[in-house]
């Protein structure tokens, strides 16, 4: 068991963020995407000038390994202000170390500071390991869309799971 640095990424980080989503993306077929979507140098750049209210590029180093991104970003209009949105890697080699959960609450801080109320994500229904922590964290499942993704020929269901910081939910005004 180690203690991961948790902090933003910065733009020399750009490689090692490149090279972990996409190992975990090629190793873990439940992650749902193929290849982490920036190149190196679009990344590097993104993290230079992204603006900190609405996008956060979270790492966790264990000495000078990356081991661990989420990124999140939270809504631009008036209407999607207090929803953020999320995804999350650990790399093989560090899992169930409590990474992830380093990350998760560094992301539930930011989105404290920043005024998000409700912290969205997606996650495919065959992923266990992400819903297990999802879980743990204290999200719950509040939609499903069937066969939304095909890995490797089968249809798999995604599931879109939220958390409440404070009250909330569907109550009017
Ligand atoms: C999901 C993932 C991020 C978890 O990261 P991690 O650093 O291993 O998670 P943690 O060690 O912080 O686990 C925290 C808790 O989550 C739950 N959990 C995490 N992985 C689990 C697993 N494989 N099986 C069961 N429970 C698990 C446990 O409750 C765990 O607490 P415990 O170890 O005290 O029992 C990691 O497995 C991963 O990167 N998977 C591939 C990418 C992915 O699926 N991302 C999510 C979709 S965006």
């Amino acid at each position: 068991m180690f203690t991961p640095t948790v902090r933003s990424a910065r733009p020399e980080d750009a490689e090692q963020i490149v090279a972990l989503v996409n190992k975990v993306a090629e190793e873990d077929r439940s992650l749902g995407v193929d290849r982490f979507p920036l190149t190196v140098d679009t990344q590097a750049q993104f993290a230079a000038s992204a603006d900190p209210l609405v996008h956060l590029m979270l790492t966790a180093f264990h000495g000078d390994d990356l081991v661990g991104y989420l990124y999140a970003s939270r809504g631009t209009t008036e209407s999607l202000l207090h929803v953020s949105s999320m995804a999350i890697v650990v790399d093989r080699s560090a899992r169930r170390q409590t990474v992830g959960k380093a990350l998760m609450a560094a992301m539930r801080n930011w989105a404290q500071v920043v005024g998000v109320r409700k912290l969205t994500l997606s996650v495919l229904a065959t992923n266990a390991a992400g819903r297990a922590l999802f879980e743990d964290s204290g999200y719950e499942v509040e939609a499903v869309r069937k066969g939304q993704y095909v890995i490797d020929g089968h249809q798999v269901d995604e599931l879109l799971m939220a958390a409440w910081i404070g009250s909330g939910g569907s109550a009017h005004a």
